[in-house]
């Protein structure tokens, strides 16, 4: 065997690495609540591909009915095919800081949920509307409002995307999180509420497992919440109660209706919105009535209201749900941090 090198004078010390880095890479643990979430995703992971679809057929669903769950869904997927990629960010973001291990592996198992649950949405449109969301011809008024209509929600999509890679680094754990933990909050309410109103045996399935993932999103934005929030400064609380009413209006979209105030959208588009989602609804997809959909997210919005006032936070006035708190004025595509 070669003798080692000792060096006179003793090791020469590696230079400095520059920040922000991924490296060092240690696996420091100090919360060992998201080292068992982690765990658990692993073993709840589940094959979108493996719903079963045979019994999804174009034929048990009228034109109007197909053209209806195709709508939906793109609208889900103006919100769950940014998941991916917001949470692929995140988890670089979290070795970047070198936040603990369990957390860059929570957000890595956020971003394989997400990716499934865009799956759905992708595998649902492919069997009944091929070419949709939007790469077909639409052949009559409806059809056509429906095409005009994702249109103009993916043109919102697409206005939020450089706001939130910039909101990543500028905006510190806990304004990020209370985004996150809203957005979950609202998914793993939206998903209850349709595996609850669906018939159909593969929705049934997929909401029940989506729903399923989105509390588990929840759980761990909660878990990093409870140790970023006792940190927090006045400028951050402020800074949290317009995240607070940015997540209800960005939201509300996919939950419920567009309030006013970030959404650019033609005059017609709601109109034709409720038409479309009542086709969804008359296929049996689970849609919630107008009523019980704004009942879910008030109560939703109530549950968080609850968890951020206990930090000292105020809560945004949603006058839409007739839910009292500070008045918070317009909301710019800037501070939407979309997440599912
Ligand atoms: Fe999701
Ligand atoms: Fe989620």
């Amino acid at each position: 065997m070669a003798d080692l090198t000792i060096p006179e004078g003793g090791f020469w010390p590696a230079p400095e690495i520059p920040q922000p880095n991924i490296y060092p890479m240690e696996w420091r643990v100090e919360t060992e609540k998201l080292a068992a979430i982690y765990e658990k995703s692993k073993r709840m992971v589940w094959n979108p591909a493996d719903l079963p679809w045979d019994g999804l057929n174009a034929e048990d669903f009228t034109r109007e009915q197909r053209l209806g769950i195709m709508y939906w869904f793109a609208v889900l997927a103006n919100f769950d095919a940014s998941g991916p990629a917001v949470f692929a960010r995140a988890t670089i973001q979290a070795f970047e800081k070198h936040e603990e291990d369990p957390v860059r592996k929570c957000f890595f198992s956020i971003t394989r949920d997400e990716m499934n649950h865009e799956e759905c949405c992708q595998r649902t449109i492919a069997k009944l509307w091929p070419g949709g969301p939007l790469n077909w011809t639409p052949s009559d008024d409806l059809e056509t409002a429906a095409h005009n209509n994702i249109g103009w929600l993916y043109h919102n999509g697409g206005r939020y995307w450089n706001g939130y890679t910039t909101a990543v680094g500028k905006y510190s754990l806990p304004v990020l999180f209370t985004s996150f933990m809203m957005g979950e909050m609202a998914a793993s309410t939206l998903f209850r509420g349709m595996a609850s109103g669906t018939q159909h045996p593969v929705f049934s399935e997929m909401f029940q497992r989506i729903g399923r993932d989105e509390s588990r999103h929840l759980q761990i934005c909660m878990t990093i919440l409870e140790n970023e929030w006792p940190g927090l400064t006045d400028d951050t609380r402020t800074l949290i109660t317009r995240q607070l009413r940015a997540g209800f209006v960005f939201l509300s979209m996919i939950l419920w209706e567009p309030p006013e105030g970030f959404w650019e959208l033609p005059p017609y588009f709601l109109p034709n919105h409720r038409v479309l989602m009542n086709h969804a609804r008359d296929a049996g997809l689970g849609v919630l009535s107008y009523e019980e959909q704004a009942e879910n997210w008030r109560v939703a919005m109530a549950r968080i209201r609850a968890i951020v006032e206990r930090w000292g936070i105020a809560f945004p006035a949603i006058p839409e749900l007739d839910l009292e708190g500070v008045p918070v004025d317009f909301i710019d595509p800037e501070e939407i941090i979309p997440v599912f």
